[in-house]
C-alpha cells in the first residue's frame, strides 16, 4: 500500500533524516515538502528543503510557508541544536532549483481537494502551515486521511519549558487549532522519541548503506550528537522527526494511547499538550475536546532497523 503524503518540516537535521527515510521508502509518495519556520528561518528551511531534494534527485514542489508565530513576536530558532545553517554547520551547496510560489498552506489545500480522502499530512515541525490551512477551507478535515505530527510531551517533561515540546511551544495557538479540528491526529511526542537514543554506530550504518544521504546525515549530526551528548556519558542523538513516518508502514512497533487534548496557551503553559486518557477526568474543558492518539513507546530495535534498511534501498 502506498501512503500518500505531505511533509511540512522546518529542516533541521532530524528533518533531513525523516525526509531521505521518506524519499527512500518504496511505499510512501511524497507529494511535496512544504516549509516552516522553526529550527531555523522559514526562508532557511524553505532553501534547505530544495538542497535536500536536489541530493535526493527527488522532483516535488518545495513551498515557503508561515515564518512568524500564529501570535507574538518572531521565533528565537534553533541553530545551537542545527546549526547556523539548518545542517550541523556542513553548510551543503545549494540547490539552484526553484520553489512552488504557492504558500505552504496553499499546497496542503489544493492537493487535498485534488486526492480527497488520500492524503495524510505528516507535521515535523511548529503548525502554523497546517492551522493556516485549517482557515483556507474549513472542510480540510474531510478532505485529508489523517495527521500524524512529530511534536508535544503527554506525560513527559518538555524540552523547552519543564512542560512544552519545541515545535508546540513555538506556534502554541497554531497547535491548538490543529489539536481541535475534527480529524484523525496522531502525535509522536517526547514520551516515544526520548526513549530511543541513536548511537554514533547507527550513523556509520546508514553511511554505509547510503553513502550519499547516509553520509550528509551522518556528518550534520555530529554537531546535533554533541547538543545532545551534554551531561550524557554517551554520545547519542534523536530523529524525533522520523517517528511519524515510520508508523505510518510499521504501526505494529508502537503503543498508542487515545485521549481527549488541550494546548495551553498561556504564559505558564504555553505549548503544553494535555492529554487526558478516556474517563481520567469529568471536567468539560477535556471530555469536550477532541481526541488524539498519542504514541508513548516503541519497539526500539525493530525501528532502528527498519531506517537502516531503508537507507539501503
Ligand atoms: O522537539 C523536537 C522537534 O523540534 C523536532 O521536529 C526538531 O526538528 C525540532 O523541529
Ligand atoms: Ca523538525
Amino acid at each position: 500500500m502506498t501512503h500518500k503524503i505531505i511533509l511540512d518540516t522546518d529542516p533541521g537535521i532530524d528533518d533531513a533524516m525523516a525526509i531521505f527515510f521518506a524519499f527512500q521508502h518504496p511505499d510512501i509518495e511524497v507529494l511535496g515538502l512544504t516549509t516552516v519556520y522553526g529550527n531555523v528561518p522559514v526562508s532557511m528551511a524553505a532553501k534547505n528543503a530544495l538542497t535536500l531534494c536536489e541530493m535526493a534527485d527527488q522532483d516535488i514542489p518545495v513551498t515557503q510557508g508561515v515564518g512568524m508565530p500564529w501570535v507574538g513576536p518572531e521565533s528565537s530558532y534553533a541553530h545551537f541544536v542545527h546549526g547556523d545553517d539548518g545542517f550541523g554547520n556542513t553548510f551543503p551547496e545549494p540547490s539552484e532549483r526553484e520553489l512552488d510560489p504557492r504558500s505552504s498552506a496553499q499546497f496542503i489545500v489544493d492537493m487535498a481537494r485534488k486526492y480527497p480522502g488520500e492524503i495524510t499530512l505528516v507535521a515535523i515541525g511548529p503548525l502554523g502551515n497546517l492551522a493556516l490551512a485549517l482557515r483556507l477551507e474549513p472542510e480540510l478535515p474531510k478532505l485529508v486521511k489523517g495527521v500524524s505530527i512529530m511534536g508535544g510531551a503527554a506525560f513527559v517533561p518538555g524540552n523547552v519549558t519543564p512542560v512544552a515540546e519545541a515545535n508546540i511551544w513555538n506556534d502554541a495557538h497554531a497547535a491548538a487549532i490543529v489539536f481541535d479540528a475534527k480529524w484523525p491526529l496522531t502525535m509522536f511526542g517526547l514520551d516515544v522519541t526520548l526513549k530511543t537514543p541513536f548511537t554514533l554506530p547507527f550513523l556509520d550504518k546508514l553511511e554505509d548503506n547510503n553513502e550519499k544521504l547516509g553520509g550528509f546525515v551522518k556528518r550534520a549530526s555530529q554537531f546535533y550528537a554533541d547538543f545532545y551528548s551534554q551531561n550524557r556519558p554517551d554520545r547519542v542523538c534523536f530523529f524525533h522527526d522520523a517517528f511519524p513516518l515510520a508508523h505510518l508502514l510499521h504501526p505494529e512497533l508502537f503503543i498508542i494511547k487515545r485521549g481527549h487534548a488541550r494546548v495551553g496557551t498561556s504564559e505558564l503553559d504555553r505549548g503544553q499538550t494535555v492529554i487526558a486518557p478516556e474517563g481520567s477526568t469529568a471536567s468539560p474543558l477535556w471530555t469536550e475536546a477532541h481526541k488524539v492518539d498519542v504514541a508513548v513507546d516503541v519497539d526500539h530495535e525493530k525501528l532502528e532497523q527498519l531506517f537502516i534498511d531503508t537507507y539501503a534501498y
